[in-house]
């Protein structure tokens, strides 16, 4: 194996094999994932519910993700790093910059993701103008709704489609680099990804995309406020960890009593 670059990522794009991405947050999954030859790694702010055991994403701090960047970078030696920058971390260009300066020289991140709108498209470009790497995200974004009862399919119309494709466009000439569209509408994917010259990474968008994006304990099934709906878990069953753990305890007690 040998490490996962930019253009490796591309060159899969435009091969059409898929690019897999997950989340981890330490060291051991970080080297699970990697060892099984995973594309990219996101230190994604979702380690505020399954780490914080928080409702939503909004607890998370700048400190935490350079926390758990580290402990990931640790254990990985071929994936492609990106970690997020949270809630209230790119408010204003000096803001955004020397937050990213942090996770990407302290957490070792290839690359920053922000949850941006349209109207902050010129901090964005101003930390790609100092040479950091970003990954745009469409769609759902956490970071603005605090209950996750409301998140819903975008892009069903053909006005929040237009503007999904308007926004992405805008991200892409700004110079991001990788997209992660969440929650979107499978064929507003599909034509996202034909226009596209960057990949595509969905979550609960389809099977549209250039690739996908999972929350690693979503993939277990073991996530602090259960999965979501679009997982699709058919190998797993059950909490594969449940049994693994009852067997132990099981042999401990009939240990213990012998
Ligand atoms: O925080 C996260 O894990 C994410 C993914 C779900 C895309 O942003």
């Amino acid at each position: 194996m040998t490490k996962k670059t930019l253009k490796k990522l591309l060159c899969l794009k435009k091969s059409n094999i898929g690019i897999s991405c997950v989340t981890s947050y330490d060291a051991s999954f970080a080297k699970l994932a990697d060892e099984s030859d995973i594309d990219i790694i996101l230190v994604g702010d979702s380690l505020g519910e399954v780490i914080k055991g928080m409702r939503n994403t909004h607890s998370v701090t700048v400190d935490d993700i350079c926390y758990h960047t580290k402990n990931v970078f640790h254990g990985i030696k071929y994936a492609y790093l990106i970690a997020d920058m949270p809630i209230n971390s790119y408010q204003t260009k000096k803001q955004a910059l020397a937050n990213a300066l942090k996770i990407t020289k302290t957490g070792m991140a290839d690359m920053v993701k922000l949850e941006s709108t349209p109207e902050q498209i010129n901090i964005v470009k101003y930390l790609i103008e100092n040479k950091i790497k970003v990954c745009g995200h469409i769609g759902i974004q956490p970071q603005k709704i605090a209950n996750k009862k409301l998140y819903r399919k975008i892009g069903t119309t053909t006005g929040e489609a237009n503007a999904l494709i308007k926004e992405a466009l805008l991200l892409q000439e700004a110079g991001v680099q990788i997209l992660i569209a969440e929650c979107i509408d499978g064929n507003c994917a599909k034509k996202l990804r034909k226009i596209l010259k960057i990949p595509l990474i969905g979550i609960g968008s389809g099977n549209n995309c250039d690739g996908q994006v999972r929350v690693i304990y979503d993939l277990f099934n073991i996530s602090f406020n259960g999965t979501p709906g679009f997982m699709n878990n058919k190998r797993i069953k059950k909490n594969p960890f449940k049994d693994i753990l009852m067997d132990y305890i099981k042999s401990t007690k009939k240990f213990l009593s012998n």
